[in-house]
C-alpha cells in the first residue's frame, strides 16, 4: 500500500497523472438543465442517462420533463432550463427581437420508412391521395412546426397553395380522435400516434419522408448557457451522440426506455419500429431560409433572423463541423439507404471503413453518386445534386471509408 502511495506520489510529481487533472470535474463546467418534451426525439437523451454518459463525459445533467411546447418555450424564457428540444419554427420566433437561443444540433429528421409528420385521413373518408386533400380542412396546431410540415409536404406535393385549407386542433389527443370518429376528415399526426392511427383505420396521404428538410428538430441552448457553460454543452452533446450511435447500433435494446419515457399507445407497443437518429449535423441555410419565408408569409415574423445568430456550430466535432454542409445532404439523400454516418445502413452497404470505396478513386465514387450503379438500388444523384455537392459528398465518403 505504502509503495503504491509512493509511487503515485512520484508520478504527479513528474507530472504523469496531469491528464488526469486537467480535466475539469463536473462542477467545474456548470451543470444544466434541458427541457423535454414525451416525444420519441428525446430518446437519446434518457439512453445517455441511463447508461451513464454524461456522467463518463463529466457533466451534470437534470432532464426537465414539459408537458407542452408552450410550457417549454415558458420556462426557457423564464431562465429555468438552459437547454431544449425544439424545431427550427420556435427558434427563430424566440430571436425575433434579440437572439436568445442557439441550435447545437438537429436532435431528429425524417428517414425513408420513418416518418416523423405523417398526414392522414379518416377511416370513413374516401382520400386517397394529396390532391384530394384540396378544399379539406386538415386538422393541425396552427402556426407551429405541424403547420409548417404539412404546408411543405402538399405544395411540394403539388397542392395549389390557395387549396390548402387547415383546422386548429391544438392537442394532439383530440386531433387523434376527432379523425379517428371521422369528425375530422383529415389530420397531421406525429409518429409514433399516427402509425397508431393508421393501424385503426386511418389512411395514410402523405408523410414527410417524401420531404425530410421540412421537419427536423433541434436542441437549442440560451445565450447565456453558451457564454457560461460552453464545455459542459460541449461534454452533453458527446454523450448525447454516443447515446445515438448506441440507440442506432441496437435500437431494440432501448424498447423498454422508449416505452417508458414517450407517449406511445398500447396497440403498437411491440411492433412501433424505433427511428434512426442522425448524427453531427446542423440545419442548413437553405432549411432555414425556408423557415423564415414561412413565417414572414403568415406574418409571425416581420424581419429576417440571420442564419449564423441562431445556428452556432462550434459545438460539433471538428470534421464534422469541417462537412457540416455535405452531411447534411447526406442525411437527406443518403443515410436512408447506408445509415446515419455512413454505417448500418439498412438497405445499401456500408461507406464508413469501406475497404472498396478506399481503394476507389474520387472520379470513380463521384460517378456512381452520379449515375448510380445499374441493376441495384443505388440511384444516380445527377438530376438532385449539384455537381458541387457531390464532389463534396465524395470528400466526406473518402474520409469516412478511411476511418477518420
Ligand atoms: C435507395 C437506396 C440508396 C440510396 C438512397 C443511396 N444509395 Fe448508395 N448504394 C446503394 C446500394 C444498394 C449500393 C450497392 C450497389 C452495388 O452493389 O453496386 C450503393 C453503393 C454506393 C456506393 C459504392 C459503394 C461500394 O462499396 O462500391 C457509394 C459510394 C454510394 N452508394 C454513395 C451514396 C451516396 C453518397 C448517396 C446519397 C447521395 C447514396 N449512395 C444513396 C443504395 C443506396
Amino acid at each position: 500500500m505504502k509503495t503504491f502511495r509512493i509511487l503515485f506520489v512520484l508520478f504527479a510529481l513528474l507530472g504523469l497523472v496531469q491528464p488526469l487533472a486537467a480535466q475539469e470535474s463536473p462542477e467545474d463546467v456548470g451543470a444544466l438543465k434541458v427541457g423535454l418534451l414525451p416525444v420519441l426525439d428525446t430518446l437519446p437523451f434518457y439512453i445517455a442517462e441511463e447508461e451513464g454518459y454524461f456522467a463518463e463525459a463529466g457533466v451534470e445533467v437534470e432532464g426537465i420533463p414539459v408537458a407542452s411546447p408552450v410550457e417549454r418555450d415558458q420556462i426557457m424564457q423564464a431562465g429555468a432550463i438552459d437547454g431544449m428540444l425544439n424545431e427550427l419554427t420556435t427558434t427563430a420566433t424566440f430571436n425575433r427581437d434579440a437572439v436568445q437561443i442557439q441550435i447545437v444540433i438537429v436532435a431528429r429528421i425524417a428517414y425513408e420508412d420513418f416518418p416523423v409528420f405523417r398526414v392522414l385521413a379518416a377511416p370513413s373518408s374516401a382520400i386517397e391521395t394529396p390532391e384530394h386533400l384540396a378544399g379539406v380542412p386538415i386538422g393541425v396546431s396552427l402556426n407551429t412546426v405541424i403547420e409548417y410540415t404539412t404546408y411543405r409536404q402538399l405544395t411540394s406535393a403539388g397542392v395549389a397553395p390557395d387549396d390548402i385549407e387547415f383546422q386548429s386542433v391544438p392537442s394532439i389527443p383530440e386531433r387523434f380522435q376527432l379523425l379517428m370518429q371521422g369528425q375530422l376528415e383529415a389530420a397531421t399526426l406525429p409518429d409514433p400516434l399516427a402509425q397508431a392511427a393508421i393501424e385503426a383505420g386511418a389512411k395514410p396521404v402523405i408523410d414527410d419522408s417524401w420531404y425530410p428538410e421540412y421537419s427536423v428538430s433541434v436542441l437549442s441552448f440560451s445565450v447565456q448557457a453558451i457564454e457560461a457553460k460552453p464545455e459542459a454543452i460541449r461534454r452533453f452533446l458527446l454523450a448525447w451522440d454516443k447515446a445515438v450511435q448506441a440507440l442506432n447500433a441496437d435500437p431494440e435494446a432501448y424498447r423498454a426506455l422508449f416505452l417508458e419515457k414517450v407517449s406511445v399507445p398500447e396497440s403498437i407497443e411491440e411492433t412501433y419500429e424505433i427511428p434512426p437518429f442522425p448524427r453531427a449535423y446542423l440545419p442548413t441555410e437553405a432549411q432555414w431560409a425556408d423557415v423564415l419565408d414561412w413565417l414572414i408569409d403568415k406574418e409571425l415574423l416581420d424581419a429576417e433572423v440571420p442564419y449564423e445568430e441562431s445556428i452556432n456550430s462550434a459545438f460539433l466535432p471538428e470534421v464534422e463541423n469541417d462537412f457540416s454542409d455535405a452531411l447534411a445532404v447526406f442525411e437527406t439523400n443518403c443515410a436512408a439507404c447506408h445509415g446515419a454516418m455512413g454505417l448500418d445502413g439498412p438497405a445499401g452497404p456500408d461507406l464508413a471503413g469501406s475497404a472498396d470505396i478506399v481503394a476507389m478513386s474520387a472520379d470513380d465514387i463521384a460517378a456512381i453518386i452520379t449515375d448510380g450503379a445499374p441493376g441495384t438500388a443505388m440511384p444516380g444523384f445527377s438530376d438532385r445534386l449539384s455537381e458541387d455537392e457531390i464532389a463534396r459528398l465524395v470528400e466526406l465518403v473518402q474520409r469516412w471509408a478511411a476511418g477518420e
